[in-house]
């Protein structure tokens, strides 16, 4: 039987210290819109069809983290495929797949990966219709994860939820699971941390007018606006709420099933003073620097009942 694959990055849930200020800045700055609330976990939508991209509860303690990144599968033949892939990499898992209880519902269950970061492998979850206003995100992009162990944690996510390389510099492995060039971002780090979540607006103008917004609200651009050299997409860079490390982007290059790496990593090489294809501005300041280093994984992510 051939190997199954998830087919997108769709959400993330996250806790953090000051749950009201998160809720009002992702909504009335941000641009997503809560589409439950229960339980005391907010959830957020964009503009495009997945139930939600961002949820949000109260830490249990005196830091924000990343509880887990949520994927979504075709069907529950496919979810029961990567259960038994993921079983066979000896990680942990919350235990078979079942209809889940939470706002979204589905079908699904919850694993580890090698470095300990959490993961829900979904399918069956509720769709809207696409609701995209000029400055809406309309889904999760992607999401960046800082990597102490790079081959293991590509290793893993290429086995047993099917993701494929799409390119590979010096410093991250840009990995995907459908047409877009990346879903999932690898980094080569000494921590296994979040780097950043970014979600795509619409258009290249809206992550120009997101670029104003986010001044005006006292996020300033903290890295762009610019276009990335792998991915070819328009982004910028911000400090959110609690320092979250947050990105606009737009232009995802889009890939046919079979695309290969087209460099080698010593091959992504910019012109002097450069980090991407404009050289508009400077590269990444040293806040948002730390704010990549900053969010860790919580360890019972993976649970999700
Ligand atoms: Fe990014």
């Amino acid at each position: 039987m051939s190997q199954a694959a998830v087919t997108a990055v769709c959400a993330v849930d996250l806790a953090v210290t000051d749950l009201a200020a998160a809720r009002a800045f992702f909504t009335d700055v941000w641009n997503l819109r809560v589409v439950a609330d229960e339980g005391g976990i907010c959830y957020l939508r964009a503009g495009g069809p997945a139930f939600y991209a961002l949820s949000l509860r109260a830490a249990s303690d005196a830091r924000s983290e990343l509880l887990r990144v949520v994927l979504d599968a075709a069907d529950r033949g496919a979810v029961d495929r990567l259960y038994e892939q993921v079983s066979r990499e000896g990680v942990a898992t919350d235990g078979r797949p079942r209809s889940l209880a939470t706002p979204g519902g589905g079908y699904g269950f919850g694993c580890k990966d090698p470095e300990g970061r959490s993961y829900a492998i979904v399918c069956e979850t509720p769709t809207h219709a696409a609701t995209h206003g000029p400055d809406t995100p309309t889904k999760l992009s992607h999401v960046n994860l800082n990597c102490r162990d790079n081959d293991a944690s590509w290793g893993f996510l290429s086995r047993a939820l099917g993701f494929k390389l799409s390119d590979q510099t010096r410093h991250f492995r840009f990995i995907r699971c459908n047409a877009d060039h990346h879903s999932l971002v690898l980094g080569f780090n000494d921590n296994a941390n979040l780097n950043h979540i970014a979600f795509e607006m619409p258009d290249l103008e809206a992550v120009m007018r997101g670029v104003g917004r986010m001044r005006d609200h006292g996020h300033p651009v903290e890295w762009g606006p610019g276009r990335h050299g792998p991915g070819n997409n328009v982004f910028a860079y911000f400090c959110g709420p609690g320092e979250l490390p947050l990105e606009y982007t737009s232009e995802m290059q889009q890939v046919p099933a079979d695309f290969q790496p087209s460099k080698r990593p010593e091959d992504w090489i910019w012109l002097p003073g450069r980090l991407d294809h404009w050289g508009l501005t400077p590269g990444p300041s040293a806040r948002v620097k730390a704010a990549q280093e900053r969010f860790q994984f919580a360890g019972d992510g993976y649970k999700l009942d």
